[in-house]
C-alpha cells in the first residue's frame, strides 16, 4: 500500500495504548530491515531519516525506496522527517514524498516556536502530511546533560496545551527526561510531567531518546500517552557492530551482498525488540478508523 500519514498511526496508538517505533535508517539495507521486522510482526511503522542523511542520500532517494518498501507491504507505513529546523528542506522532502515531518524549533523561544511549527503545519495540512514539534528541549547526541539539573529544558504542561492550540500540530514532542544516544546510567525521565502533559494535551506524544531505555520505563511511558518512540542510536550500533565482526573474521570480505546480510538481519531482530517493547505487534490494521 501507498505511504501513509503518521497522524492516524498515532492517534490509533494513543488511544488504544501503544507506541509505535520509528526507527531512523541511514542505508537501503537498514531500511529493508525494519520493514521486514514491521511485516514479520504485523506492526505499524514509521521509517525516519535524519536531516543529515537526507542530506547525504537525497531526500528523492529515501522517498523512492520507501515507497518502494511500503507498497510491497500489508502493514502501513509512514516515511518522516526527523529533528529539521530548515523550513526549505521540509518543504522539499513534503515534495519528495515523506508522510511525516518534524519541525524542530525548540532551540527558539515560544512565540518562535509557535510561529515556525504553524507555519510548517500550513504547509503540510494541505498535503495531507502529520507534524511533530518539540517543547523544551531533549538532551543533545551526547549522553551528558543531567536532566534533574536542568529543569529548564523540560517541556511545561500548561506550555503544551497552549502550543498544540496555537499551531494546531498533529504530535508533540515534549522534553520529558530522555536524551538523544547512550545512557550512561538508567535515564531519568519525569514521569509526572508526561502524566501531566497528556493530561492537558490529547494529540499523540512522541517519546525521543528510544535506544536504551529499560522495557518497564518505556511500558510506563505508553501507558501515560506517549504513542511514538524514536530509536537511533542502538539500532546503528547493532548495525554497525555486526559488519564489524565479519570483517573480524574475514578481513578480506569485499562483498556488500555478503558484509550486510547478517547486520540485516541482527537490526532487524532488534528493531522486532523495540515492536514489541512498544506493544505494536498486531495493530496494522488499528489506523483505519483513524483515517479521515
Ligand atoms: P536515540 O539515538 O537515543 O535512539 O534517539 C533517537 C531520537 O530521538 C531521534 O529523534
Amino acid at each position: 500500500m501507498a505511504l501513509v500519514s503518521s497522524t492516524p498511526l498515532l492517534r490509533a496508538a494513543r488511544a488504544n495504548g501503544y507506541c509505535i517505533g520509528a526507527f531512523n535508517v541511514h542505508t537501503l539495507e537498514m531500511l529493508q530491515a525494519v520493514v521486514e521486522a514491521a511485516e514479520e510482526l504485523q506492526s505499524p511503522l514509521i521509517i525516519q531519516s535524519t536531516v543529515g542523511t537526507v542530506k547525504h542520500l537525497g531526500a528523492d532517494y529515501i522517498a523512492a525506496a520507501a515507497t518502494v518498501a511500503s507498497n510491497r507491504s500489508s502493514v502501513p507505513i509512514a516515511l518522516h522527517l526527523d529533528h529539521c529546523s530548515d523550513f526549505d528542506l521540509i518543504v522539499q522532502c513534503i515534495r519528495a514524498g515523506y508522510s511525516s515531518v518534524m519541525i524542530d524549533a525548540s532551540h527558539h523561544s515560544f512565540a518562535e516556536n509557535v510561529r515556525q511549527t504553524a507555519k510548517v503545519v500550513e504547509v503540510a495540512r494541505a498535503a495531507g502530511v502529520n507534524v511533530e514539534a518539540e517543547l523544551g528541549k531533549v538532551g543533545g547526541v551526547e549522553d551528558e546533560i543531567v536532566v534533574a539539573e536542568n529543569e529548564a529544558l523540560m517541556a511545561d504542561p500548561g506550555e503544551c496545551a497552549e502550543f498544540v492550540r496555537l499551531t494546531g500540530v498533529a504530535t508533540l514532542a515534549p522534553a520529558i527526561g530522555t536524551a538523544h544516544g547512550i545512557y550512561k546510567g538508567e535515564p531519568k525521565i519525569d514521569f509526572d510531567r508526561i502524566r501531566a502533559i497528556a493530561a492537558k494535551v490529547d494529540v499523540p506524544l512522541v517519546l525521543h531518546g528510544g535506544s536504551g531505555i529499560p522495557e518497564e520505563q518505556v511500558k510506563r511511558c505508553v501507558s501515560l500517552g506517549m504513542a511514538k518512540m524514536n530509536v537511533a542510536t542502538e539500532l546503528r550500533i547493532v548495525f554497525s557492530d555486526a559488519i564489524k565482526e565479519v570483517f573480524a573474521a574475514n578481513p578480506e570480505e569485499n562483498d556488500p551482498r555478503k558484509y550486510m546480510v547478517p547486520a540485516k538481519k541482527q537490526l532487524k531482530l532488534a528493531a522486532m525488540e523495540k515492536m514489541r517493547m512498544c506493544g505494536s505487534t498486531g495493530r496494522a490494521d488499528d489506523y483505519r478508523t483513524w483515517l479521515k
